[in-house]
């Protein structure tokens, strides 16, 4: 009897040692990269990023799709995609711990304002910067899944003071949590913005000019959801009004970021490649696996997500 096939996407250097990893977690499956050799037919999963448009819908006998990564955006973008095949993400604490770090170093950075000690150095420049304790400043987070409710307790832990925002209701210990109708609310008392969001019909362009207004005069910016929820133009507006002081990008419209792009050399913009929460095949694998076997043999799944609503 033929083994069913597992067909992974995943465009990068660590391609086969994806295939490996998963290969010895999942003895029964084929594993096989996309330019392996395999019979259409004989997949049943497939473990994607960024697939080509049309490409799933070539396997008739698909039984579920699973994201390496916690966004299912990319997924969701393929307009052929086969619409009763379910798609499952992936975290995992490896991911979470990754983005709490991130988070927190950035948030950190632009509190105690290292691009403008770096800039001082650069022209040798002795300039001691005073900065306000962190119980003084409110960091909002907007998106309060599993990485958004690990970044905001991470900050409230290290002092914060955290106000989260979500589509729908949250609770998280000593964070106050806004929903959709109280997001100016939410906003007016941020000095430093996280956003965390799925990318949705809802949240796509959501930062831009008039969401910037609303955030204290000179609140920060971190951007470590997709480049598609951020208005560039508008962003740059709020830079140079002084509305916006400084902005920390990891995500990007068209990644890698274009040489030519603005983004690369604004004073007030830190850019880092889609770097805030790598998944490595090591855990992510066990993680997919897990709940590849899960799926397999029918119990719940907790990565499970509603294509409907979009994550
Ligand atoms: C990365 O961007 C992810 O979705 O996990």
């Amino acid at each position: 009897m033929t083994r069913a096939v597992l067909v992974l996407y995943v465009r990068s250097a660590r391609a086969r040692w994806w295939r490996k990893h998963l290969q010895t977690l999942l003895p029964g499956i084929e594993c096989k990269l996309w330019d392996d050799t395999f019979r259409s037919e004989d997949v049943e999963y497939a473990v994607v990023w960024s697939p080509p448009n049309g490409w799933l819908a070539g396997f008739e006998n698909l039984k579920c799709i699973v994201s390496i990564g916690a966004g299912i955006d990319h997924v969701l973008a393929d307009s052929l995609l086969p619409q009763h095949v379910p798609v499952i993400r992936t975290t995992g604490p490896d991911l979470t711990q990754r983005m709490r770090e991130y988070i927190t170093l950035q948030v950190l950075a632009q509190h105690r304002q290292v691009n403008a000690v770096r800039l001082a150095q650069n022209t040798k420049q002795w300039q001691p910067v005073i900065t306000p304790p962190a119980h003084d400043l409110t960091i909002g987070v907007m998106g309060l899944g599993k990485l958004g409710t690990a970044a905001a307790s991470s900050l409230q832990q290290l002092g914060y003071q955290v106000i989260g925002w979500a589509g729908s209701q949250h609770h998280i210990d000593n964070v106050k949590c806004y929903t959709s109708d109280q997001k100016q609310h939410f906003l007016t008392q941020t000095d430093i913005l996280v956003c965390l969001l799925p990318l949705t019909d809802d949240t796509r362009n959501i930062l831009c000019g008039s969401l910037f207004s609303m955030l204290k005069p000179g609140a920060g910016l971190i951007n470590a959801a997709r480049g598609e929820h951020l208005v560039e133009e508008d962003l740059l507006q709020a830079l140079d009004s002084g509305q916006i002081a400084h902005a920390t990008l990891d995500v990007f419209r068209q990644e890698p970021l274009p040489q030519s792009h603005p983004f690369w050399v604004h004073e007030k913009i830190t850019v880092t490649p889609h770097i805030a929460s790598l998944i490595d095949p090591e855990s992510g694998g066990k993680e997919i696996a897990r709940n590849l076997l899960a799926f397999i043999n029918g119990e719940p799944i907790e990565d499970m997500t509603d294509t409907t609503r979009g994550y």
